[in-house]
């Protein structure tokens, strides 16, 4: 009882320092730190372990966020489409936590959906939430002159640049002749962004570790998911019909990562391949950057 109290106290003084801190314009986003003590408190004792509900796990932030056998519950920044803010405010039946009453708090539910709001951040990761300009190519590309440029250039330390690509100027960057290794407006569909953060192996850079920090990692993310724009901040075009090879974990659902995947008839899928692979995409980029897959195997 006392925990609950205590941390139901925590809840409340931090929405109090989220109203107090928009009234100044200054409020930082909520991240998971926010929101993990209610979870622990009122959610964990059911959704943990190998027999948690439905494969809902809410006792870390990487469970939650891979969601339970049928769907992620959280889609971050649209808590209304939420199956988990739909569950603890009774619109989806049975009503969160099972438990109940008494269910959450208006408080705690506040919290909740602010922190999806707030686009479902891992802890440690709070940024400002004053309204900034899309990150452009000046603003990526340090990062990969430091950290890239010396084997992903025509000439570097490894010969001539690993799998053909450039990290070396915007065009470059985003060609996609070959295949495209960015795709414009759609991070997870990007080969460039799962190999920086660990998804696709060998993770890069290839001379890692250090690999990047979560920083370098969350602008590149944005650079890419506002629309790769050149230095002049012009938005690239998405390369409809390119190639794509993409590495990562499939889940059910024909996700990879959290990406979905079309899936239809004239996908070949190598015998035996299933939900909790390591696989190879091969597909296209449709118009609106969406992944067409083509052929999906085990490697
Ligand atoms: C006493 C055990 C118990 C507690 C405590 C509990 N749950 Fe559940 N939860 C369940 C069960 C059982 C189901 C499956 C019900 C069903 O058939 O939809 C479920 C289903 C869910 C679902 C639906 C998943 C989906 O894919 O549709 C969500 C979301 C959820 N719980 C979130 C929560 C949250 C958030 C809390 C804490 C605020 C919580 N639960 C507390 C037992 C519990
Ligand atoms: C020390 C040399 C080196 C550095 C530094 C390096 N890479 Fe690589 N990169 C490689 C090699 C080698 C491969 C091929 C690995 C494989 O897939 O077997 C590769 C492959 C890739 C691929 C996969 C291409 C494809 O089409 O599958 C991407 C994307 C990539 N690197 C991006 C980066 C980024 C971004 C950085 C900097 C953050 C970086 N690399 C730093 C050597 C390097």
């Amino acid at each position: 009882m006392r925990n609950r109290m205590h941390s139901i106290r925590l809840a409340a003084l931090a929405l109090a320092s989220f109203v107090a801190n928009a009234a100044a314009q200054t409020m930082p986003t909520a991240d998971f730190s926010i929101v993990q003590p209610i979870l622990a408190e009122r959610c964990v004792m059911c959704h943990a372990g190998e027999g948690a509900p439905l494969g809902l796990r809410l006792d870390d932030y990487a469970s939650l966020m891979k969601g339970s056998s049928k769907e992620p519950v959280v889609k971050a920044g649209n808590p209304a489409g939420s199956e988990l803010i739909r569950r603890i405010k009774g619109e989806s039946q049975p009503r969160m936590p099972l438990t109940g009453p008494p269910f959450l708090s208006a408080g705690e539910i506040a919290l909740l959906e602010r922190w999806v709001a707030d686009g479902a951040r891992p802890a440690g990761e709070t940024v400002e939430l004053a309204p900034q300009a899309a990150p452009t190519w000046a603003d990526v590309a340090p990062i990969f002159a430091s950290r890239c440029a010396k084997c992903h250039a025509q000439q570097g330390i490894m010969g001539p640049a690993p799998e053909g690509v450039l990290l070396t100027s915007h065009a470059d960057a985003l060609a996609a002749s070959e295949r495209a290794r960015i795709v414009p407006g759609n991070p997870d569909a990007s080969e460039l962004m799962r190999r920086i953060r660990g998804q696709a192996r060998p993770r890069m850079p290839f001379d890692g570790p250090p690999f990047l920090t979560g920083n370098e990692i969350r602008l590149i993310s944005d650079w890419i998911e506002q629309g790769a724009r050149d230095s002049q901040g012009r938005p690239a075009d998405v390369p409809a019909g390119a190639a794509v090879r993409l590495h990562g974990r499939l889940e059910a659902g024909w996700r990879l990562d959290g990406l979905g995947l079309e899936v239809g008839s004239g996908t070949r899928l190598d015998k035996g391949t299933g939900p909790g692979d390591y696989v190879e995409v091969r597909g296209t980029v449709e118009a609106d950057g969406g992944i067409r897959a083509s052929r999906i195997r085990p490697r």
